[in-house]
């Protein structure tokens, strides 16, 4: 059984992250999608909310899984018995970034492996926090966002929360 992780922050998930894991969970047997629980960057959606959110939008995928984690990425690929990482390539820059986070990770665990997958050019501008920064100022999020989750998005940013 060969299992894969997707992990990210997904605060919220996007479509581009759709993309990503429709793709890759067609290349292993098992996909979890790995929910960041305490990142350097301050979280707008609870771990809970960005868990639920996530589940809803996957629910079809049949061979994925969302769960949360604490820690370092390559504890948690071993718990799981997982063959690799998965990441989205959108730009130069993250492709950058994705070679020196594979090199710690593979300096912290000698087995670690990764697959880089070319973000969709459509969907290669979308970030969660252009997201959050649209639905903050009441705007269309309905191109870049599941339409599962836009709603529970849009309430969250609406002036009564
Ligand atoms: N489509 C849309 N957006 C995408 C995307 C795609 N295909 N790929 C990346 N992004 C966006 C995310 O939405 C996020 O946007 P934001 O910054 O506007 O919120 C941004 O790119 C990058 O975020 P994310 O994918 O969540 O990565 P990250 O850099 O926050 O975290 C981890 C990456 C989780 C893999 C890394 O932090 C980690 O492993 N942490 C655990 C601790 C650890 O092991 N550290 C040692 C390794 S250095």
């Amino acid at each position: 059984m060969k299992t894969f992780i997707y992990p990210g922050s997904f605060d919220p998930l996007t479509r581009g992250h759709m993309d990503i894991i429709w793709r890759a969970s067609s290349l292993c047997d098992r996909l979890i999608v790995a929910v960041l629980k305490n990142n350097s960057k301050e979280a707008f959606f609870s771990p809970e909310e960005r868990v639920q959110m996530a589940q809803l939008c996957l629910l079809p995928f049949s061979n994925v899984l969302v769960c949360s984690f604490d820690g370092l990425l390559v504890d948690f690929m071993q718990e799981q018995k997982a063959a690799a990482v998965v990441r989205g390539i959108r730009s130069e820059s993250d492709f950058r970034y994705e070679l020196e986070l594979s090199a710690t990770n593979r300096l912290l665990y000698d087995k670690y492996e990764s697959f880089l997958l070319p973000a969709r050019q459509d969907y290669a501008i979308i970030s969660s926090s252009i997201v959050r920064e649209v639905a903050s100022y009441g705007g269309d999020i309905s191109a870049m966002v599941p339409e599962q989750i836009e709603n529970i998005i849009k309430e969250r940013f609406s002036p009564n929360n």
